[in-house]
C-alpha cells in the first residue's frame, strides 16, 4: 500500500484510501485503530442546532430553494464576525453562504481565477484551492511553510517580477497542518504587500474560531482596508461540530461579493434553508466555541504529554486541532524510515495509531489530531496510546 506523496487531486483521494487501508490491516489483527488523522466531528453540536432542525423541518418555507438571499442568515454571519473576532464595522461587508469552506474555496476560484494567472498558495495545505486553480488553467506556485520562518510564507524572498505577475495569494490561518496562527503585524505585512502588487488575498479561515490565545483569534477583515482586497472563507464545520451539514460563508467587500454572486447562483441554489435558519442562533451567540476550544486544548495538552514521553517534540499550537511534530527517523536500529509517509505507515501498521505525514523540503513531519472519537472516555484513549507506544524505540534527530 503506497501512501500519498503530493498535493494533487489524486493524492487527496489517496490519503483517505491509505487511512482506510491502514485501519483494515490493524482490524485484521483484532483491534481498532486509534485515528489521530481525523478532523471530523468528535463531540455533539450545540443543542440549539438540533432544536432548530426540528423546528425548521416543520416549516413549509424551509423546504424551498435557499438561494443566497436569506437575509437573516447573512445578518447573523456578520454578527458572528463581530462577536467572535471583534470586527468594529461590517458596513461594507457582504456574505454568501457556501457548502462549507470547500464550497467557498471553489466559489472564489471559479470567480477570480483565469487560465494563465499566477496563483500563490501555501504548502503544505488542504488541496482544494490550488487544485481548482490548476484545473482552471492557472499556474500555481506553492510557497513552502518552513519551521525556520515560523510556518509563514516568505514572500519577501520572492522575485518582485513574480509578485507583479501574481493575481491571488491563498493562505490558510490558523494553519492546517502546522497549527501556526497569524499575529496582527504579520497580517498588516501581508495586506501591505498584496496592496503594493495588487494581489487578491484569500484566507481559508475554517479554523479561525479554534484558537487558544486571544491575539490569535482574528479575522483579516478587521484590518483597515482589508475587505477591499481580501476574501475570508468561513465554515461552521469545525467550530460547531457539524461538518456534515455543509454550511459556511465567504465574507468580503460588497464589490468583490457582487462578482461572486452570479457564479454562486450558477454553482448551486444556496444551502438548504432549514440548515441556514437552524444555524442562525449559534451565529448570533457563538458561546459554544469557547467550550469547544477548551476541550480541544485539554486534548492537545494530554496528547502532547503522551507523545513527549515517547520522544516527540509536540509544541502546543495557538489554534487548530493539530500537533505538528518532527517525525522520528527510525524505530529501533533495524527499522529506519525512508520518509514521513513510511514512518506514518509503520506507526499505523505496528501500533494501530493513525497520523498524517507531511514532507516540507528535507523535513519530515507527522500531524496528530485532537479531534478523535473517544466514546466519552478520553482518558482511556490516552492510556491506550501510551500503552501501544511503550513497545516502540522511536529515534529522533531533534
Ligand atoms: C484547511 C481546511 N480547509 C477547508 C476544509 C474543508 O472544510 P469544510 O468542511 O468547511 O468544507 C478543511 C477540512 O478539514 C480544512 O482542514
Amino acid at each position: 500500500m503506497k501512501p500519498p506523496t503530493s498535493t494533487t487531486v489524486d493524492a487527496y483521494s489517496a490519503a483517505f484510501a491509505w487511512i482506510a487501508g491502514a485501519k483494515s490491516i490493524y482490524r485484521g489483527r483484532g483491534a481498532e485503530v486509534i485515528d489521530l488523522g481525523v478532523a471530523d466531528s468528535f463531540t455533539m453540536p450545540p443543542d440549539v442546532l438540533i432544536q432548530g432542525l426540528q423546528r425548521s423541518g416543520a416549516a413549509l418555507d424551509d423546504h424551498a430553494y435557499g438561494f443566497h438571499a436569506l437575509s437573516s442568515f447573512n445578518d447573523a454571519a456578520l454578527i458572528y464576525l463581530q462577536k467572535l473576532f471583534g470586527l468594529h464595522s461590517t458596513a461594507d461587508l457582504e456574505v454568501i453562504n457556501t457548502a462549507g469552506a470547500k464550497g467557498g474555496l471553489n466559489l472564489v476560484a471559479q470567480t477570480f481565477v483565469q487560465a494563465g494567472d499566477l496563483v500563490l498558495t501555501t504548502a503544505p495545505g488542504y488541496p482544494i484551492f490550488d487544485v481548482a486553480a490548476a484545473r482552471l488553467g492557472a499556474e500555481v506556485l506553492p510557497l513552502p511553510l518552513q519551521e525556520g520562518s515560523r510556518f509563514l510564507p516568505d514572500l519577501e524572498s520572492l522575485d518582485p517580477a513574480v509578485l507583479r505577475r501574481a493575481k491571488l495569494l491563498a493562505i490558510n490561518y490558523p494553519n492546517n497542518p502546522t497549527g501556526c496562527t497569524l499575529q496582527p503585524q504579520t497580517v498588516r505585512g501581508l495586506l501591505e504587500l498584496c496592496g503594493k502588487y495588487d494581489i487578491l488575498l484569500i484566507n481559508d479561515a475554517v479554523y479561525a474560531p479554534i484558537t487558544f490565545d486571544r491575539t490569535a483569534r482574528l479575522s483579516l477583515l478587521q484590518f483597515a482596508d482589508a475587505p477591499q482586497r481580501c476574501i475570508e472563507v468561513h465554515s461552521l464545520s469545525k467550530a460547531f461540530q457539524i461538518p456534515g451539514w455543509r454550511i459556511g460563508f465567504v465574507a468580503t467587500h460588497e464589490r468583490l461579493a457582487a462578482r461572486m454572486r452570479p457564479v454562486a447562483a450558477r454553482l448551486d441554489s444556496g444551502q438548504p434553508p432549514f440548515i441556514q435558519r437552524s444555524v442562525i442562533p449559534v451565529l448570533r451567540e457563538p458561546d459554544y466555541v469557547e467550550t469547544l476550544c477548551s476541550l480541544v486544548y485539554t486534548r492537545l495538552q494530554r496528547l502532547a504529554n503522551i507523545l513527549a514521553k515517547h520522544g516527540f517534540q509536540a509544541t502546543l499550537p495557538a489554534g487548530t486541532f493539530f500537533l505538528y511534530c518532527r517525525a522520528p527517523r527510525a524505530d529501533g536500529p533495524d527499522r529506519v524510515f525512508a520518509s514521513a509517509h513510511d514512518c506514518a505507515l509503520h506507526i499505523a501498521e505496528r501500533y494501530g495509531i493513525i497520523c498524517i505525514p507531511w514532507t516540507t523540503g528535507d523535513r519530515q513531519y507527522l500531524r496528530f489530531s485532537a479531534a478523535f472519537r473517544s466514546d466519552a472516555d478520553d482518558e482511556a484513549v490516552y492510556r491506550e496510546i501510551d500503552r501501544r507506544l511503550r513497545d516502540s524505540a522511536l529515534l529522533f534527530s531533534h
